[in-house]
């Protein structure tokens, strides 16, 4: 792959760009402070600004790195973060990316998510040469599946107790978009 690193990229609705240290109070207040929003994810929720702090800070300095890619989803209209849109696995031998996402409960099913992937699918492609664009979801979170659907990732499986979250060793959906699908 072609790495790029985290370029700004906009949308009809949405400003994806890099985390600035500004980012840090809105970003607890929107998501990050959340307990739906960890449901199904890796990381409990912050329970002090600090923590968003120390977070924010660590992808802040891994900007410098080319190979890193971590957007936060900014609505024009609102001008600050609602949730971030990242690289959360990388295969560099099989040109795979794998994308992670998440916005606070205020902002779900209004199409935000589904626009944020749909935006970098074409950059993973087209700017960065990846191969595959892959992402899975549990079973329990459907509307995760949903954007993916809605993006053109097709479904590939349910790859039994491989992945694990706050719920415990759980199953996984795959899904996934290939360069030669996306370019025909
Ligand atoms: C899962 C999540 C990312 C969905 O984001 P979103 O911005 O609400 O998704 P979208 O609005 O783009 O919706 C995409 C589709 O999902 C479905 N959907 C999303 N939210 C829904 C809801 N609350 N009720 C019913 N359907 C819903 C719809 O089919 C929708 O398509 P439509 O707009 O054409 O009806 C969001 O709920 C979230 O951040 N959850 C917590 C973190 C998480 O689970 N991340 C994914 C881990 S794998």
């Amino acid at each position: 792959m072609e790495h790029k690193g985290t370029v700004k990229i906009e949308t009809e609705r949405l400003i994806l760009r890099r985390f600035e240290e500004s980012d840090i109070e809105p970003s607890y207040r929107n998501w990050t402070s959340s307990e739906k929003v960890t449901e199904f994810l890796r990381w409990l929720p912050h329970d002090s600004v600090e923590e968003t702090e120390r977070v924010l800070k660590i992808w802040i300095n891994n900007y410098e790195k080319p190979n890193f890619y971590q957007w936060a989803i900014v609505p024009l209209e609102l001008g600050e973060p609602i949730g971030t849109i990242s690289v959360v696995g990388m295969k560099e031998k099989c040109d795979t990316v794998h994308i992670g996402y998440c916005i606070g409960e205020a902002w779900w099913h209004k199409g935000y998510t589904s626009e944020a992937l749909a935006a970098v699918i074409p950059f993973f492609f087209e700017n960065v040469k990846a191969g595959r664009i892959e992402s899975q979801h549990d079973p329990n979170n459907p509307n995760s599946g949903k954007v993916m659907a809605k993006c053109g990732l097709k479904y590939e499986g349910t790859l039994r107790k491989s992945d694990w979250s706050n719920k415990g060793i759980v199953d996984a959906c795959m899904y996934a978009l290939l360069a030669e699908d996306y370019n025909n």
